[in-house]
């Protein structure tokens, strides 16, 4: 049975995207079948897993109950496109509208280890659609005077996920990105938000660095554009599987570091 967690944040250029894809293929590498679901209409993890991009059915069609979420999955990625706008649009006004991810994905599960849910920018129908859906939430803050607030409005829609609807939501924890920690104004970010969260901040911040765009420009993942800027997702997914409990998971990780830094020498 598969673990879904959703990754989430108020708005965009917090690195959700980039986290979805880089853990995706640490997933991967490491054994674990892994689907990784885009649920921006702006698509960019689809571009980032280099889909084509007329790749059909997406998650509108799934949205929609036109077609079902195993015809969608392209690559182990279900990819999104503008449509999606659209069919958020239609499910506004339905009954059950927030279930409507959780019943597209169940019986998923059984093929995979691990769905993760790329969310939209915004904390609306969609995001709280992945939150009913998963089981585990994890927020990305950048490393900004304005982290904190983010990350907390971001868990009042956990909460009200978990009130009404899936009252088994875990907060697996938020991740501070697009950190320097050479500068006060990032050590000041991850402070702010160890004093509020000490138990769920992730110890490991990701860098930040150009090498980001430019590797998701190219659609290649970071592991391989820049495996010394990767190792910051490597000690992130190894936090991430420990929390879950996936622990043997982790241990390879480790391994995984060791070649990757290996190759580097
Ligand atoms: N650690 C990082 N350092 C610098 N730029 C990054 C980093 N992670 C992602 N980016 C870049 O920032 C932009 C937004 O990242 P993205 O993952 O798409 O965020 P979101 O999905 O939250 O909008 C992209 O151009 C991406 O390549
Ligand atoms: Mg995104």
């Amino acid at each position: 049975m598969a673990v879904t967690i959703a990754v989430l944040s108020q708005k965009g250029g917090t690195g959700k995207t980039t986290a979805v894809r880089t853990l995706a293929d640490v997933f991967r590498r490491v054994g674990l079948e892994t689907l990784a679901v885009d649920l921006d209409p702006q698509g960019n993890l689809s571009d980032y897993f280099d889909l084509p991009p007329d790749a059909e059915p997406t998650i509108a069609e799934v949205l929609g109950g036109s077609r079902p979420a195993t015809e969608a999955i392209h690559d182990d990625v279900i990819p999104a496109n503008l449509q999606l706008a659209e069919a958020e649009l239609a499910l506004t006004g339905k009954m059950g509208r927030e279930l409507t991810l959780r019943r597209a994905l169940r019986g998923l599960g059984d093929g995979y280890d691990v769905i993760l849910v790329d969310c939209p920018p915004s904390l609306g129908l969609l995001t709280v659609n992945a939150l009913v859906a998963a089981d585990h939430a994890l927020i990305t803050a950048e490393a900004q005077y304005f982290a904190l607030q983010g990350v907390e409005q971001a868990l009042e829609v956990i909460d009200l996920a978990r009130e009404n609807l899936n009252p088994d939501l875990n907060w697996v924890g938020v991740v501070l990105n697009l950190a320097d920690m050479r500068t006060v104004h990032s050590r000041e970010a991850y402070q702010s938000l160890a004093d509020a969260y000490p138990d769920q901040v992730f110890r490991t911040t990701i860098r930040q660095s150009i090498a980001y765009a430019e590797s998701a420009e190219r659609a290649v993942s970071i592991l391989d554009y820049r495996p010394d800027l990767g190792a910051d997702y490597l000690a992130l997914a190894r936090e991430l599987l420990d929390r879950l409990g996936l622990e043997d998971a982790s241990e390879r990780v480790e391994s995984l570091a060791g070649e990757l830094a290996g190759g580097r020498r």
